[in-house]
């Protein structure tokens, strides 16, 4: 079934505020529009987003190792949320580059998983673990566009530096039609350096064709403490600045519609 719009959350450095930016996409998009329907997968061994998404989900679950390996169908890993339709995370993805040696068509494994989805759903989103392996190929190649995250850091600006070398051979062979939607950034301090960092990523993301959202949000430690919480920002502290910062960006987001 030809789906929604599909999101891979992306940046080559480990930290990049993807789970949190992901999570906060979910329950904001939840908010703002209860009608909408959303799948998020999660690509991470670390199973951060399952830990706040569907905490006490025992390991070893079935994720998108056994989608990938042909084990099971991707309608059968599919976990119902209140907030989301969910694929949750296996400590075991750590091996899946191993695994896939042997199979044929390693890239394009997720992209025909998608298409078998039996159910439509409006937004996909999928996060993703800092270093690049079969499954951000697999990510890439199923989506329509990368939304690029990033801290105000010299560290993420070598990140998103690396980026054009990843996409170039999935532009090329395997997803021509792949965009980046824009750079959000999060965990923001109101520093010079910050300001200055911004400045340099940004029009960066500019010469490769795309642009940064408006909305940055602010460092707060009510993120983390809702992460602690196994909670969504918005019912953990609405008045938080993060809070009001990311459901902003949410808008934004969904104003790229
Ligand atoms: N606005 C914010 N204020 C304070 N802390 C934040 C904010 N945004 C993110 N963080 C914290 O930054 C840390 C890294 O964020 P996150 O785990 O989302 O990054 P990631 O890119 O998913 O990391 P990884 O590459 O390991 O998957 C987390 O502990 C998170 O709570
Ligand atoms: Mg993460």
């Amino acid at each position: 079934m030809k789906q929604g719009k599909i999101t891979t959350l992306w940046i080559p450095k480990g930290g990049g505020i993807k789970t949190t930016t992901l999570q906060a996409l979910v329950y904001g998009i939840k908010k703002l529009k209860p009608e909408v329907k959303m799948l998020a997968i999660g690509g991470d061994y670390q199973r951060n987003l399952t830990d706040t998404l569907c905490p006490g989900l025992p390991d070893f679950c079935m994720s998108l190792r056994e989608i990938l390996t042909d084990k099971v169908n991707i309608n059968e890993a599919i976990i119902k949320l209140e907030v989301c339709d969910f694929i949750p995370e296996s400590s075991l993805l750590s091996g899946l580059d191993l695994e896939l040696q042997s199979f044929l068509h390693k890239e394009d494994r997720l992209k025909e998983a998608l298409d078998e989805l039996e159910e439509y759903y409006d937004y996909i989103f999928i996060d993703l673990a800092p270093a690049t392996s079969s499954i951000t190929i697999n990510a890439l190649t199923a989506s329509d566009q990368v939304l690029i995250t990033a801290r105000a850091s010299r560290y993420a600006e070598t990140g998103v530096q690396f980026i054009p070398e990843v996409l170039k051979p999935v532009l090329k062979y395997t997803n021509p039609n792949l965009k980046i939607a824009g750079v959000v950034f999060g965990d923001v301090a109101r520093t010079n350096l910050a300001k200055g960092l911004i400045q340099r990523i940004t029009e960066y993301v500019e010469s490769l064709g795309s642009k940064a959202y408006k909305t940055q949000i602010r460092h707060t430690v009510e993120v983390e403490e809702a992460q602690d919480c196994h909670m969504s920002i918005y019912d953990y502290s609405p008045d938080a600045t993060a809070s009001q910062d990311y459901l902003a960006f949410v808008k934004e987001f969904l104003e790229d519609e």
